[in-house]
């Protein structure tokens, strides 16, 4: 048993008076390319972070499920089995209520239960923090229950919890690489089918160190929705069902029919998705100085054409690349703040995660927080 399950073992029982049964955690991510790519039915290449979120659970008398968390520690909430289950306050709990909500919907039987969350994947950080409590509070109500469900079906029953109770209209990339990520495999997803292909990232010389420039967005906010809306009616416009479908000719042909942004948009992501695949092709052959230069060209897609990159993150990527032993480095995730990765070579990891911390407390005035990771395991049901 880890420290930080005993930890939460300790909690629970303080909290709730009995033992848990069971524990169980799903990680955070970081995107190694890919990026705003799934909900244009594209490819992405997430790996999972080794930060989780963990929930310890029992089930319990009455018809309560009841909501606790190490990190919202004045805010329990809690839902009645015998109801329709609705979103409201506190927010965080909402995550937990809308899978609760979509495993009824799904035909599975809910039992009443007690649940304790623990996360160390930074909040609001860009990472999936709320794609691993979604998964952590399923594996959770599932395990009560005693009921399994296939994976990609799982990853879209949170998916929808996000989009009808948080209010975010994500993608699948969060939630399913939560779920399915393989300790050194990056996953190759195919949006579309959810078809995927596990790709080995387990080289001891490389790491991936992960730059969280703390600054907080909030993808409710409407600069993603707004990017969605670009694509959707570009590829529309294009005659296409989605972006996926269009390439490079097809989109600066169509100069005259779109709008600026749904040209930047459309580029932006038909270039993402050859991207991704070229990327793929240089992992398995070990060439990661061509795969560093496609994380470099997709930052700066991302950033003149998609419009989700901000100076900080312009920063860490800028300082990155005039480093030894750095092949790469982009901003990860939605964007609008939130965190860049590096992919480096692990001997050199110390200096370069000194040398970007340096720097960026000199132009901002505060440091950047820099911690390295591999490529992690997913969602486990019983730690
Ligand atoms: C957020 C969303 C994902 C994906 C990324 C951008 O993390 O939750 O579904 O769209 O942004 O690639």
């Amino acid at each position: 048993m880890t420290d930080r399950t005993a930890a939460i073992r300790k909690r629970f029982g303080e909290l709730y008076r009995r033992e848990a049964s069971g524990v169980v955690s799903a990680p955070g991510r970081v995107n190694l390319i890919g990026e705003h790519t799934d909900y244009n039915d594209g490819f992405v290449l997430p790996i999972a972070i080794d930060r989780c979120t963990l929930a310890a659970f029992a089930p319990a008398d009455g018809r309560r499920v009841n909501l606790a968390s190490v990190q919202q520690e004045d805010a329990p909430a809690s839902f009645d089995l015998d109801v329709d289950i609705e979103k409201g306050s506190p927010k965080w709990a909402n995550y937990p209520k809308g899978v609760a909500a979509g495993l009824v919907a799904a035909g599975v039987e809910l039992v009443p239960m007690d649940i304790l969350f623990d996360s160390d994947v930074p909040i609001g950080g860009g990472l999936s923090s709320s794609a691993s409590l979604e998964v952590s509070a399923a594996l959770a109500m599932l395990g009560a229950a005693g009921r399994e469900i296939d994976d990609y079906q799982l990853a879209l029953i949170c998916q929808k919890a996000e989009h009808e109770f948080a209010g975010t209209p994500c993608g699948i990339m969060d939630q399913a690489i939560s779920i399915m990520a393989r300790p050194e495999r990056a996953l190759l997803l195919d949006c579309r089918d959810g078809s995927s292909r596990q790709i080995p990232l387990d080289n001891p010389d490389l790491l991936v160190l992960v730059a969280d420039t703390k600054v907080k967005h909030d993808l409710t906010d409407g600069g993603y929705a707004a990017r969605r809306d670009q694509c959707y009616s570009a590829a529309a416009k294009l005659g296409v069902k989605m972006l996926r479908d269009a390439d490079a000719d097809m989109v600066s042909a169509a100069g005259d029919i779109l709008t600026d942004k749904e040209l930047t948009r459309a580029r932006h992501v038909v270039s993402e998705i050859d991207r991704t695949l070229k990327a793929v092709s240089a992992m398995e052959s070990g060439d990661y100085a061509t795969f560093g230069e496609l994380m470099y060209a997709s930052h700066a897609s991302l950033r003149d054409d998609y419009e989700v990159s901000c100076e900080e993150l312009d920063e860490i990527v800028q300082r990155a690349s005039q480093l030894d032993g750095v092949y790469g480095a982009r901003m990860t995730g939605g964007g609008f703040g939130g965190c860049a990765i590096i992919l480096a070579s692990a001997d050199r990891a110390d200096d370069i995660a000194r040398a970007i911390t340096d720097s960026y407390t000199a132009r901002f005035g505060h440091p950047c927080v820099i911690f390295a990771t591999r490529a992690a395991t997913g969602a486990v049901s019983n730690v």
